[in-house]
């Protein structure tokens, strides 16, 4: 099963958004199970799940320590694609996506300031020994 996880320790960059729509673009591409895990106590990707009517991509909402059984669930379910949306200003939910991950994207609008802030999250995908790109 391939893991993506969207991470920026920035607030409002684009993380949610772009989870969501790489969810729901696995999915369409056929992607076998496509499960949308929920790290962010905001909830916003659970509450998009709430009001979705399909029932793909599947939105796990979890804990950063119960990371770990969530993804072997998806994984035992025959998940072929699992996306991780996390939430702003908390690293030890951001490292645990980042281990688990086979790859982090890291959104970043074209603005002086959004560029220097990705710094922090490229030094935890280091950490995490997981390959990084921003977009
Ligand atoms: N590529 C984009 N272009 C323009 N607007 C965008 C883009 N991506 C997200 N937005 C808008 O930016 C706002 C914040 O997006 P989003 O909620 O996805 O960010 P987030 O990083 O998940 O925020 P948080 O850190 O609070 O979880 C939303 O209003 C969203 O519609
Ligand atoms: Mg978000």
């Amino acid at each position: 099963m391939k893991i993506i996880a969207v991470i920026s320790q920035k607030g409002g960059a684009g993380k949610t958004t772009l989870a969501i729509n790489l969810a729901v673009a696995a999915a369409l591409a056929g992607s076998g199970g496509v499960t949308l895990v929920d790290l962010d106590p905001q909830a916003s990707a659970s509450v998009w799940g709430d009001n979705r009517e399909s029932s793909m991509p599947r939105v796990e909402a979890a804990q950063a320590n119960r990371l770990q059984q969530c993804l072997d669930r998806a994984r035992a379910d025959g998940g072929g694609f699992t996306v991780i949306d996390t939430a702003p200003h908390s690293e030890t939910a951001a490292l645990a996506a980042a281990r688990f991950a086979d790859l982090i994207l890291i959104p970043c609008r074209p603005a002086v300031l959004d560029l220097h802030a990705i710094g922090t999250t490229i030094d935890l995908a280091r950490l995490a020994g997981t390959p990084a790109r921003w977009c």
